[in-house]
């Protein structure tokens, strides 16, 4: 990485090699799955890497804020899917997206956010595009996939004048509490399972539209049953973490990103070393239950992150004294994060890097 010690630090370097690895073995799954990948933004939120995960389609995305659709849209990207549940205080902004682009779809999975898109027909004989929200154990967003009401609002929705039901929409993001390939490979089949029950049931009522599942864990190990769904919407992939390795969804080596620290204090009295990342540079996700503490330290595995707090981070061995030689101040230390998507929402900025050659730099986009 000697071409990026020339950055100011905290700073997030991507490997552009590993990040276009990642993207075209995920494309290359879903082609021979024969499912649509329509790939989550969330991640990086950036244009670049929405490119090579779109294979420079600028088609069929998932975001998770509205800056991002608009942002994405303003770029010439159209079939975006906003999965989050449609807030009733952005309804004109979402209008606004679905007058203009030739595809802007929505989510919603209660009653009364049917009844905000009724009070807001489109303009010009324009539909809504709603994907109905199914909880299939994630036990967050969603109305239960088993309940009589998940069925009767797919029915309104398909039975409302200027609303089209497009989709069935189940994120299983309860693989994030899997270890291995069978504990991920089953929570997959859950999911794919009910989400197929629920469109037989669909199917029943005279009704049809397409299904979408997926997180990361799931679409990097997938069910063979997956390939009857329509879609899937992982996102994390192209970046994935040091979560992403413990749960088995990846190598060490598939992740992508790093943070860049330089060392700014000694401190033998405590047996520690301070550096210039502290949460703002990397987060607090994972709350320090890795071994390690916040991060992974490339090259060190004696030492653990310990403790942050905004711009500093303290740094002990596992085991033994500190050797301060092998860290002088201003040196160097690569700190892969325990979660990329929170990390990288931490950097207005990327630094992107093939084999520690600086290329460029992509800038993310913020906000709701
Ligand atoms: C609604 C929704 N869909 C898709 C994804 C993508 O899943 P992953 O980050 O595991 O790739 C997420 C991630 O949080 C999500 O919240």
């Amino acid at each position: 990485m000697e071409g990026l010690s020339a950055l100011c630090t905290p700073a997030l370097v991507v490997d552009l090699d590993k990040v276009k690895r990642n993207a075209q073995r995920m494309i290359e799954r879903c082609q021979k799955m024969g499912v649509q990948l329509r790939p989550h933004m969330k991640t990086h939120k950036t244009l670049e890497c929405a490119d090579i995960m779109t294979a420079g389609s600028r088609r069929c995305i998932v975001v998770s804020t509205l800056a991002e659709a608009f942002f994405y849209a303003e770029h010439g990207f159209d079939d975006i899917l906003y999965a989050y549940c449609l807030p009733f205080d952005k309804m004109e902004r979402c209008a606004a997206l679905s007058e203009k682009l030739d595809l802007f779809q929505v989510l919603l999975d209660h009653p009364d956010a049917l009844d905000q898109l009724k009070k807001r027909p489109l303009k010009n004989g324009r539909l809504w595009h709603v994907w109905l929200k199914l909880d299939c154990g994630n036990g967050r967003a969603g109305v239960l996939h088993s309940e009589p009401g998940a069925l009767q609002l797919a029915q309104a929705i398909a039975g409302t004048e200027g609303v089209e039901l497009t989709g069935v929409y189940a994120h299983c993001g309860n693989t994030y509490t899997c270890k291995g390939l069978e504990q991920i490979q089953a929570v997959a089949q859950e999911t794919t399972s009910f989400v197929l029950d629920f469109m037989e049931k669909l199917r029943a009522a005279g009704i049809t539209c397409k299904s979408s599942i997926g997180s990361t864990p799931s679409c990097s190990h997938p069910v063979k049953d997956m390939a009857k769904l329509d879609e899937v919407h992982p996102g994390n992939y192209v970046f994935y973490d040091v979560q992403q390795s413990i749960i088995g969804s990846c190598c060490l080596d598939d992740v992508a990103v790093r943070v860049l620290s330089g060392v700014i204090g000694h401190c033998p009295h405590r047996n520690q070393l301070l550096i210039d990342c502290g949460w703002s540079g990397i987060s607090l996700d994972g709350a320090g239950k890795l071994s390690t503490g916040y991060a992974v330290i490339e090259g060190h595995p004696n030492l653990k992150l310990l403790s942050m707090t905004q711009e500093h981070g303290r740094v002990e061995p596992i085991s033994g004294l500190l050797d301060y030689s092998k860290y002088p101040l201003g040196s160097l230390l690569t700190l892969i994060p325990y979660h990329s998507c929170a990390t990288a929402m931490m950097h207005p900025v990327y630094h992107i890097h093939s084999d520690g050659h600086l290329l460029g730099k992509w800038t993310p986009t913020r906000g709701w």
